[in-house]
């Protein structure tokens, strides 16, 4: 039995271009295309990356939102893409998804008791007359009023309808949950709070978290480990200490030099120059030589393995990167 609780090898998630009126596929937005990472136990892996990289792609492709191409998603030691339907199912319960937008993923025309009971309802786990309790003890434990019940999303701020969100995902009493930019479009004192209350419950309830956003100041404060994504692949990961401290790739590096830091210890910043190439084409080699200030001629040639820096780096920390070595 494998130590980690979810292990992701070489997976890919692609999207079919259609054009015509025979709807013929005529390439392919490579949103997730070579992704390898493990999560354990009781652990919190950020995702950090621009918009577009394919972070959530990969969260919904995690939970069988989406369908992978190829590749190998194993939770608990089973083959999620591989297990029968009943099984993966039973599987996927233990695997939950909060969203960016509460407003969009929560329905307006349910209760805060519907919508956090609708999932331990519908596998005939509660029955209707207990609802309204189980309800309260999930409000309760996300820290809003257990008599709110019978309100409706709209009667909610945002805060609090990401808090339902979380009761949502608490439901079905899940081992996993993906956080995709849960925070990130709320005030930052109210971010706060909800990191605060994602952290209680991952302490009381052994929770892992894939905690997914554009920020890594956000990211840096709940992840025990934090991964880089570019354009479909993890171009960094590592103790989040040591990405944020000694960042190796030279995305990492942009992107821990954006974080707003005291004026004093500030160190020079590195602005990246031009958008993200599109997925649907990446560049050949690595894929972030078209905006690299270190590219050489090699690194338009082979696409760099996630490897140690030679001669030092902390356990663990790795980058894909043919230049780490020499910047
Ligand atoms: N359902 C879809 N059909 C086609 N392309 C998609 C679909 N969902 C996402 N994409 C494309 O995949 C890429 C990655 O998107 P996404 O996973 O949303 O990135 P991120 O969450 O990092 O912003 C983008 O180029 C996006 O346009
Ligand atoms: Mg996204």
């Amino acid at each position: 039995m494998s130590e980690f609780l979810l292990e992701v090898q070489d997976l890919r998630t692609w999207f079919p271009i259609r054009r015509g009126v025979f709807s013929r596929t005529i390439g392919h937005v490579k949103a997730v295309d070579g992704v390898t990472l493990s999560v354990a136990p009781g652990e919190t892996l950020g995702l950090v990356g621009e918009s577009g990289c394919g972070k959530t792609t990969l969260g919904r492709t995690l939970v069988g939102l989406e369908r992978a191409r190829a590749g190998r998603i194993s939770f608990r030691g089973l083959d999620l893409t591989g297990a029968q339907a009943g099984e993966r199912r039973a599987l996927r319960r233990k695997l939950q998804m909060v969203f960016q937008d509460p407003f969009e993923s929560l329905n307006p025309r349910m209760t805060a008791m519907d919508i956090v009971t609708e999932g331990e309802v519908q596998c005939g786990r509660l029955a209707r007359r207990d609802c309204a309790a189980a309800a309260r003890a999930l409000m309760a434990e996300v820290g809003l009023d257990p008599n709110a019940i019978f309100r409706y999303p709209h009667e909610f701020s945002g805060g609090q309808r990401q808090r339902i969100s979380v009761a949502r995902a608490l439901s079905v009493r899940p081992a996993f949950i993906i956080c995709d930019e849960a925070v990130s479009a709320l005030d930052v004192s109210i971010q706060a709070q909800i990191i605060n209350l994602l952290m209680d419950l991952r302490d009381q309830h052994g929770l892992s978290y894939l905690f997914i956003s554009h920020d890594l100041s956000v990211v840096r404060h709940i992840s025990d480990r934090i991964a880089v994504m570019y354009l479909g692949r993890i171009v960094e990961q590592g103790p989040s200490k040591a990405v944020i401290d000694a960042p190796i790739h030279p995305y990492t590096r942009a992107l821990v030099s954006a974080i707003p830091v005291p004026r004093r210890a500030k160190k020079e910043r590195i602005v990246l120059e031009g958008d993200v190439p599109s997925p649907a084409n990446p560049p050949p080699g690595c894929r972030f030589h078209t905006r690299c200030p270190f590219a050489i001629d090699a690194c338009r040639q082979a696409e760099p393995r996630l490897e140690p820096r030679a001669g030092g780096a902390a356990p663990g920390h790795l980058a894909a990167c043919i230049r780490k070595d020499a910047i």
